[in-house]
């Protein structure tokens, strides 16, 4: 949610900012702005509302706005309507403190009423303005030392922040902070560069600094320096980016959701072979023991939307393989249900950013109650992967487009790879069939690409589409999770009312709903409950539906029910809704590309939620 850029060295910065902020738009796409300082002179501040290419158009380029030292920032809004005066940067009142800022800040009503009452006067109505004046306030009250300033400041905030700022007494420095939202610091070869996220400055820098929660950042003179809340300075690591800088550009695709679902076998083959070593799962990166597992009285999986989708198929998984317990929690509700957590429990959280801020709280509220933990996380040095005791990672590599994909089939095999080992060590399978599903897992990447291959089929089938008021999914057991995913992937992207239901459940309300001409996707990928779910569809059908069946080869008596059906290869049932999900991926994108949609950034969303 909102993304943060900011440049300080020998090269003119705005070029730089705009091009960070090009790769950051999936955080945010309301407004954006940028404020570039030449020396001394007075800091320069072009904002646009909309899209990116507003201010790019407005700065030529950048290049109206001459300076080596700036910030930038698009947004995504959260206080205030998107506007070009809600817009950040926002500075203060006689120019001295300009900032951008990333989070929200709760307080800022009443942060706002003690700088009315000093005589501060606000032109917007964001958050960020509150913050900034409040720097400003304290930069006066005390000794002209922004660090000093910035320190008094977070004390009072409440909330969650990553800000970035620049002092006109200061004209060669930028000062950054953080809590609770993500933010880097990179440098090299007497530059310095700041993001909220790695591919925004990946092309300059592969070395990072990562700046934990409540510390400060001077960046100067090609150097980062970090100070703690005491103002001490403390010693931070260099860190080196391993992503692929290719990885982070759409490489010939018209769309990054495009690029990424075809990115999958390699998401999922490079997430089990971090964990597969001589033809066995090996946790022991992630850190938990055979004594650990053995030890596990109950699973608690703690997620925010597709997230959450995977931990819904892992507990059909695990329970069924490893017999241990499982209850899959909505992050947001989680955290502010006082869940009974016991001492033998383990709390798994998964999120590709590794900054959702609900699922961040669930970590923090397990952890409080002195709970294991584990996070899979998809992006190093995250937040959640900072601060779970345990982390699993996917190497999906960067997820540009808001919609999720690979990072969501990385999630499922690390459920998989998890599920198996636990069931391993807890004797609930033999040695032969743990190899078995080890060997099966394999093949999924090559089953992926098969199944990618007739896209057009499907292409054929959204364009007829394209023009749906409402579509069901039903399925039952594992087929339930692939169409709670199926169903997200298409509203969130096509905008077309959509809900997903266990099969079972239609009888008790839903059906109602149906009605001529309302397409009704049945998921049926599991052989035990194949019939179960098309007694269901067929009761869809009689009441006008028209029917779309996925399904497994080989189970051709689909077609004398589903009026469009689509084959996915076979597996091991346990594994099927990485195999049946990619369908559902294609018709969302397809739908959305058929209604003329921006696929990648859809309206009101955001890559990571870092507010709640
Ligand atoms: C949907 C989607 C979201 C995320 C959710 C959690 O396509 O991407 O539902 O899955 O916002 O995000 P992370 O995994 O970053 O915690």
């Amino acid at each position: 949610m909102c993304g943060i850029v900011g440049y300080i060295g020998s090269k003119q910065a705005a070029p730089i900012l705009l091009d960070g902020l090009s790769k950051l738009e999936y955080r945010g796409y309301d407004s954006a702005g940028i404020a570039v300082r030449d020396g001394a002179d007075k800091v320069k501040i072009v904002k646009a509302k909309g899209r990116l290419k507003g201010l790019i158009e407005k700065t030529d380029d950048g290049h109206a706005v001459p300076g080596t030292c700036g910030i930038g920032h698009t947004r995504w809004a959260t206080h205030g309507e998107p506007s070009e005066t809600n817009a950040h940067p926002h500075v203060s009142d006689d120019g001295n403190v300009v900032g951008v800022h990333n989070g929200i800040i709760e307080n800022y009503q009443e942060l706002k009423v003690k700088l009315l009452k000093k005589g501060y006067e606000f032109y917007s109505s964001t958050d960020t303005e509150v913050a900034v004046k409040l720097v400003d306030y304290y930069y006066k009250k005390y000794e002209h030392t922004p660090v000093d300033a910035i320190n008094h400041a977070m004390v009072r905030i409440r909330g969650s922040y990553a800000l970035a700022m620049m002092f006109a007494e200061y004209p060669d420095e930028i000062y950054v902070a953080r809590k609770d939202s993500p933010m880097i610091i990179g440098v090299s070869d007497g530059n310095c560069y700041v993001a909220s996220d790695v591919p925004a400055i990946l092309k300059y820098t592969r070395n990072v600094y990562y700046i934990g929660n409540m510390e400060i950042g001077r960046l100067a003179d090609g150097k980062a320096a970090f100070y703690n809340l005491d103002g001490d300075e403390i010693e931070k690591e260099l860190v080196e980016i391993k992503w692929d800088a290719e990885a982070a550009e759409k490489g010939g695709f018209e769309h990054f959701m495009m690029k990424e679902i075809h990115e999958q076998p390699k998401a999922i083959l490079d997430t089990m072979n971090s964990k597969i070593k001589d033809g066995r799962i090996d946790l022991s990166d992630v850190g938990l023991s055979e004594e650990d597992i053995k030890g596990i009285d109950q699973i608690y999986i703690v997620a925010c939307g597709s997230a959450y989708h995977t931990g819904v198929v892992t507990q059909y998984v695990m329970e069924d393989l490893a017999r241990v317990p499982v209850r899959v929690e909505l992050a947001s509700e989680f955290r502010y249900r006082n869940p009974i957590l016991n001492k033998d429990d383990l709390v798994i959280v998964v999120s590709q950013s590794g900054e959702t801020a609900d699922t961040l709280a669930g970590l923090r509220l397990a952890k409080e109650q002195g709970v294991k933990t584990m996070g899979i996380v998809n992006v190093v040095g995250s937040s959640i992967a900072r601060e779970a005791d345990n982390v699993f990672y996917t190497m999906a590599g960067p997820e540009i487009s808001v919609a999720t994909t690979k990072a969501y089939s990385a999630q499922l095999i690390a459920g998989y790879l998890l599920s198996v080992e636990f069931a391993r060590v807890r004797g609930t399978i033999t040695e032969e069939q743990y190899q078995g599903y080890i060997t099966e897992m394999k093949t999924l990447p090559e089953k992926i690409d098969k199944i990618i291959e007739d896209k057009e089929r499907i292409q054929w089938f959204a364009s007829k589409q394209a023009n749906a008021r409402d579509i069901f999914f039903v399925g039952r057991g594992i087929d339930y999770a692939i169409c709670m995913e199926g169903s997200l992937k298409l509203k969130e992207i096509s905008y077309i009312h959509s809900e997903a239901y266990a099969a079972g459940e239609l009888k008790h309300g839903t059906i109602s709903l149906i009605e001529d001409g309302i397409l009704v996707i049945g998921s049926l990928t599991q052989d035990s409950l194949y019939e179960k779910t098309i007694s269901n569809m067929v009761e869809c059908k009689s009441r006008g539906a028209s029917l779309m069946g996925l399904t497994n080869f080989g189970n051709y008596s689909i077609e004398d029910t589903a009026d469009f059906v689509v084959y996915v290869p076979k597996t091991d049932p346990h594994f099927a809704a990485s195999l049946a999900v990619i369908p559902l991926q294609l018709l969302g994108y397809y739908v959305s590309v058929a209604r003329g949609l921006d696929v990648d950034k859809p309206r009101n969303l955001a890559k990571s939620v870092t507010v709640e």
